[in-house]
C-alpha cells in the first residue's frame, strides 16, 4: 500500500485567469480584493494574461505570478510567442505548461516536454498540467496519464525536477457545466500521478513535488478534495476570477 504522503506545507493555490479578465486595471480589482481577505499560510500564485504581467507585478510586488504557456525556443523569430526569459523579465516567477486547453490547439507531449525544458533554462519554476480526457472502467486512463507524465517529464534530471509542480486536471473535470472529480477518485489517482513521478524523477525528488488538483474547484468541494484527494493545493480556472470564492479555496487550504 501507497504510505500516507502528508500534505507539503505551505499547501500551493494557482488561479488560472485563461482569456480573463478584459484589462489589468480589472485585474488589480481581482487581486486587491483577494488581499483584503487577509489570507495567511498558503502559497497563492496568479497566471493573468501576459500582456498584464507587469503592470500586475508593478502594483503587486509581494505576489507571486505566471504565465499560462511559454515558448519552446529561447529566442528568435516566432511571431506571436514569449520565451521564458521574457516571462521572468516581466515578473513571473512560474509557468503553466501543458494546460489542457493548449493540448487540445495541437500541442503534444515532446512539444511540452520542450516548453517544461525551456521554462526551467529561463529560470521560472513549472507546473506541469496532466488529465485523461475521459475515464473508462477498465482504468485504460491511467496507463495513459503515467505515458502523458513521463513524456512531457522527458529529459528533465531528478535535479530539475526539484522546480516542478504537477497539477493533475482530468480534462471532463474543467470549465462551465462540468463537476470536479469526487475525494476517493482523485485519492487514487493523486496516488497514481505520486507513483509515477517516484519512478519517473527518483524517489526523493517525486516525494517533494507538489501534486494539485485541477478541475471545478470551489469553496464548496475545496474542503473535501483536500482532506480525501491527498493533493498539496488546487489549480482554478473560473473561480478565481472571483476574489471571494478564490480566497475560501485558498483559506481551506491554509
Ligand atoms: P475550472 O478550470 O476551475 O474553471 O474548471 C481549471 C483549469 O482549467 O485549470
Amino acid at each position: 500500500m501507497t504510505k500516507k504522503l502528508s500534505p507539503k506545507k505551505p499547501r500551493l493555490v494557482v488561479a488560472n485567469w485563461k482569456m480573463a479578465p478584459e484589462s489589468a486595471k480589472d485585474g488589480a480589482k481581482i487581486i486587491a480584493a483577494f488581499n483584503r481577505r487577509k489570507v495567511s499560510g498558503v502559497h497563492v500564485g496568479w497566471c493573468p494574461p501576459a500582456v498584464m504581467l507587469s503592470s500586475l507585478k508593478a502594483k503587486f510586488r509581494a505576489a507571486e505570478f505566471g504565465v499560462q504557456d511559454v515558448s519552446a525556443e529561447q529566442s528568435g523569430a516566432f511571431t506571436g510567442q514569449v520565451s521564458a526569459a521574457q516571462a521572468k523579465a516581466a515578473g513571473a516567477g512560474f509557468a503553466v505548461i501543458g494546460h489542457s486547453e493548449r493540448r487540445a490547439l495541437g500541442e503534444d507531449d515532446a512539444l511540452v516536454s520542450r516548453k517544461v525544458r525551456a521554462a526551467i533554462a529561463g529560470g521560472l519554476y513549472v507546473l506541469l498540467c496532466v488529465g485523461e480526457r475521459e475515464r473508462d472502467s477498465a482504468g485504460r486512463y491511467l496507463r495513459d496519464l503515467a505515458g502523458q507524465i513521463q513524456a512531457s517529464l522527458a529529459g528533465v534530471t531528478p535535479a530539475e525536477g526539484k522546480k516542478i509542480a504537477v497539477a493533475y486536471e482530468p480534462v471532463w473535470a474543467i470549465g462551465a457545466g462540468k463537476s470536479a472529480i469526487g475525494p476517493t477518485e482523485l485519492l487514487e489517482t493523486s496516488r497514481f500521478v505520486r507513483k509515477v513521478l517516484r519512478e519517473t524523477l527518483g524517489a526523493a525528488v517525486g516525494d517533494k513535488v507538489y501534486v494539485l488538483y485541477g478541475g471545478s474547484v470551489a469553496p464548496e468541494n475545496a474542503g473535501e478534495l483536500l482532506s480525501g484527494g491527498e493533493v498539496d493545493g488546487f489549480l482554478v480556472g473560473r473561480a478565481s476570477l472571483d476574489p471571494y470564492a478564490f480566497s475560501a479555496i485558498a483559506k481551506a487550504c491554509a
